[in-house]
């Protein structure tokens, strides 16, 4: 198969979407039919369309006009369906199996020649997967996390930090007004750079992210310190994967015997430790979901475009078992065994943490003077 001319590609989108993924599909569509001659199928809800193929459907110009300013994923998306370990109910009971080989099956009888497979680093491993087993795959990364290593900046993450910069400002005023503690919980998973990001663009006064651990004394004594010098209102940026201290953590409720994720936001236990030690009311904000919803930012459409295309002409040099990836100006094709190795973290040390520090910004692990 690896030598075979390409005439039809497929291209599906997995993981939590986010704003962009549309931006990509159409680009890699135009680029296929116009500049290659190439049919494209659209593989709906990640993997799981490969397990259905009678889902699968031809993807046209008409089918991706008027979608790069749309959120979502036209094909749909679904964090659940790993091939290699696909949850299925037998006999009232459910199994793990590795329905990879059929996967693989259903590819070719669709008539697939290469597959561009959108989405962070659980998609990519699975693309991986697929390419060990000899299928044609390129990668192409997605995630608001912006946690991939192997590429400066993945698309989802500009219209994310727009969206948390916009809370963080509007909180400012009714803050300020109520001379309150605001706390903004943010997503990004194990990954501090949305934290990191909208609390400096939005000018927050601490800032807690999973790569610096905190502690509530140092945390309440840097509001005290505010407050001793008229600065009578703090915002605090939280990441959600923020490291909770030991007297915190013990507070929290597992989603479900066994669960691997915890209930609730943790803001509210930040919050509530917070207006317990200081003379502040405290209110919490959870952005959640709407930090991935709706149209991506025009840097995000510009990035998805280019790796649409970068994904396509990856294709047509061959450069199987690759994912497109930003670096510097540049959009280049890494290895796919590099870009799932490991995840991109805030580096604790690094200019952007020391910039913040400079500016009086507290990470909540030792007072700052402000
Ligand atoms: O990885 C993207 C992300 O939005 C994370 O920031 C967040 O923790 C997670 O997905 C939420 O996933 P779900 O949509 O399944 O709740």
């Amino acid at each position: 198969m690896q030598d075979t001319p390409i005439r039809t590609i497929g291209i599906t989108t997995g993981g939590g979407d986010c704003p962009g993924l549309n931006a990509v599909i159409r680009a890699a569509v135009i680029c296929a039919v116009r500049r290659h001659k190439w049919q494209v199928i659209g593989i709906p809800d990640g993997f799981e369309g490969l397990l259905a193929p009678q889902r699968c459907r031809s993807l046209g110009l008409s089918e991706v006009n008027g979608i790069l300013t749309r959120g979502g994923t036209i094909l749909g998306t679904t964090n659940r369906a790993n091939p290699f370990s696909y949850r299925v109910q037998e006999d009232g009971h459910e199994r793990v199996r590795d329905l990879s080989d059929q996967v693989v099956a259903n590819v070719r009888a669709l008539g697939i020649d290469a597959l561009i497979i959108v989405g962070g680093d659980g998609t990519q491993k699975i693309g991986l997967g697929l390419a060990e087993k000899g299928l044609r795959v390129v990668g192409v990364p997605k995630t608001i996390d912006n946690d991939l290593s192997a590429t400066d900046s993945t698309f989802g993450f500009d219209t994310a930090v727009h969206v948390a910069t916009e809370a963080v400002d509007r909180l400012h005023t009714t803050a300020e007004s109520h001379h309150r503690v605001m706390l903004l919980e943010v997503m990004g998973r194990d990954a501090g750079w949305i934290a990191l990001h909208a609390g400096l663009a939005g000018g927050a006064h601490a800032i807690l992210i999973p790569e610096i651990p905190f502690a509530i004394e140092p945390l309440c004594a840097f509001i005290r310190q505010r407050d001793a010098q008229q600065q009578t209102y703090s915002i605090i940026v939280v990441a959600e994967g923020v490291r909770l201290p030991a007297e915190l953590q013990a507070l929290r409720e597992p989603a479900g015997p066994g669960a691997a994720r915890f209930t609730g936001a943790v803001s509210n236990l930040i919050g509530d430790a917070i207006a317990s030690r200081t003379r502040h009311e405290v209110r919490v904000t959870v952005l959640g979901h709407t930090q991935r919803g709706g149209s991506p930012s025009p840097f995000d459409r510009v990035l998805s475009t280019r790796f649409g295309v970068a994904a396509v002409e990856m294709l047509a040099r061959g450069e199987f078992g690759h994912m497109a990836a930003l670096r510097g100006a540049e959009v280049i094709s890494v290895p796919l065994v590099e870009a799932c190795a490991r995840m991109k973290a805030v580096n604790s040390d690094g200019e952007l943490v020391r910039t913040a520090r400079s500016i009086g910004v507290s990470f909540g692990d030792v007072p700052e003077v402000v």
